[in-house]
């Protein structure tokens, strides 16, 4: 499967619940848009999402949820190496490995460390040594990019130094990865005009059904302007959606209907949660199709994991012998 002239990208996604537009277009659309162009390795971070997880039952469904809306907005595991981040044993074993190179000082100005001890969160180990596990589930496949939103920039630097300090320790045996930093330019905004996020409820599921975008999108934060009177389309919450679900011709309709009056909010408003059914119930009756055969899917990952597994075996040869261990 791994076409040698492309370019390596990797990324780990850790199932931490539904995902909303927000993320869509602002992570997991261009990821599947990148797939092409690299050799990509795309996992999901079950083992990182044990640093906040305490209840098997759940981690298992995030899971498989979250492998199903992967493969429903179109990533190809033919083309994708797809996998599950504990299914490789090589990640932890090289983990270790990185502890023993690695001071506490380092770890301890991490960004997540540093929050999570500011917010007087109860921090484990696994927490703290997070960096070290995603250093390791980069540098075993010599990554060449990591598609990465702004948050993650300083962990892909971490991985970087840990390869420099190993390669200088051990000789040359590391990939120094660069962070492919995602367009954010298009920051979608939530119900009330924020930032969408999970952290402020103000959320539009990307798999929700089509009651539930009708109901969500009613609620949309506007002024209290009349039908009549005109609108400035670049300040309505409302307006700032439909240019990412309306098409072109129709956008320009509305917009002049803003300017000139005689559209109201509840229109607006409407045609938006048309246009977004448009948009996301074909992706939602492929997930539900998906999600028909999990046991397909699990084949998916399990098919994934034994291709990865030969390279990251590969990289832990050589690693082994340059440490010692290998006798
Ligand atoms: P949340 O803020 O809902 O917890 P995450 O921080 O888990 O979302 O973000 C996951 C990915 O989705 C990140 O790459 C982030 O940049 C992207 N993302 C999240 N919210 C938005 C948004 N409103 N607009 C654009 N991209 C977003
Ligand atoms: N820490 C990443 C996040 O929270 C998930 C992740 C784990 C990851 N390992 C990775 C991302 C390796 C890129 C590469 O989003």
């Amino acid at each position: 499967m791994e076409e040698n002239n492309k370019k390596i990208l990797l990324s780990g996604v850790k199932p931490t619940g539904r995902p909303h537009i927000g993320n869509y277009f602002g992570a997991m659309k261009q990821f599947v848009d990148l797939q092409d162009k690299y050799q990509a390795y795309v996992f999901i971070a079950d083992l990182h999402a044990l640093t906040t997880s305490r209840d098997p039952k759940q981690l298992r469904q995030d899971t498989l949820d979250l492998v199903f809306d992967y493969l429903a907005i179109g990533l190809d595991p033919e083309k994708v190496i797809f996998f599950k981040q504990s299914d490789i044993l090589e990640h932890t074993n090289l983990g270790w490995i990185f502890n023993c190179l690695t001071t506490m000082p380092y770890l301890a100005r991490a960004h997540a460390f540093k929050d999570a001890e500011v917010k007087n969160k109860e921090v484990n180990v696994g927490l703290f040594d997070y960096p070290l596990l995603m250093a390791a589930d980069i540098l075993l496949y010599d990554t060449d990019v990591v598609p990465v939103g702004q948050d993650q920039k300083q962990h892909v630097e971490i991985a970087r130094d840990t390869a420099e300090k190993f390669n200088f320790s051990y000789g040359e045996t590391f990939k120094l990865p660069v962070p492919l930093i995602l367009d954010d330019v298009k920051t979608v905004i939530g119900l009330d005009g924020q930032k969408m996020s999970k952290s402020y409820g103000n959320t539009i599921p990307l798999f929700a059904d089509e009651a539930e975008i009708k109901k969500l999108v009613a609620t949309i934060k506007t002024d209290s302007k009349g039908v009549e009177e005109s609108k400035n389309p670049e300040e309505c919450n409302v307006f700032a959606l439909h240019k990412l679900f309306t098409p072109t011709e129709q956008l320009t309709e509305i917009k002049k209907r803003y300017i000139d009056g005689g559209i109201g909010y509840k229109e607006s408003k409407d045609i938006l949660a048309d246009n977004m059914n448009k948009y996301l119930t074909p992706l939602r009756e492929k997930r539900a199709e998906i999600a028909k055969d999990p046991a397909k899917v699990i084949e998916i990952l399990k098919k994934g994991a034994e291709i990865g597994r030969k390279k990251a075996e590969a990289k832990m040869t050589d690693v082994r012998a340059k440490v010692g261990i290998d006798l």
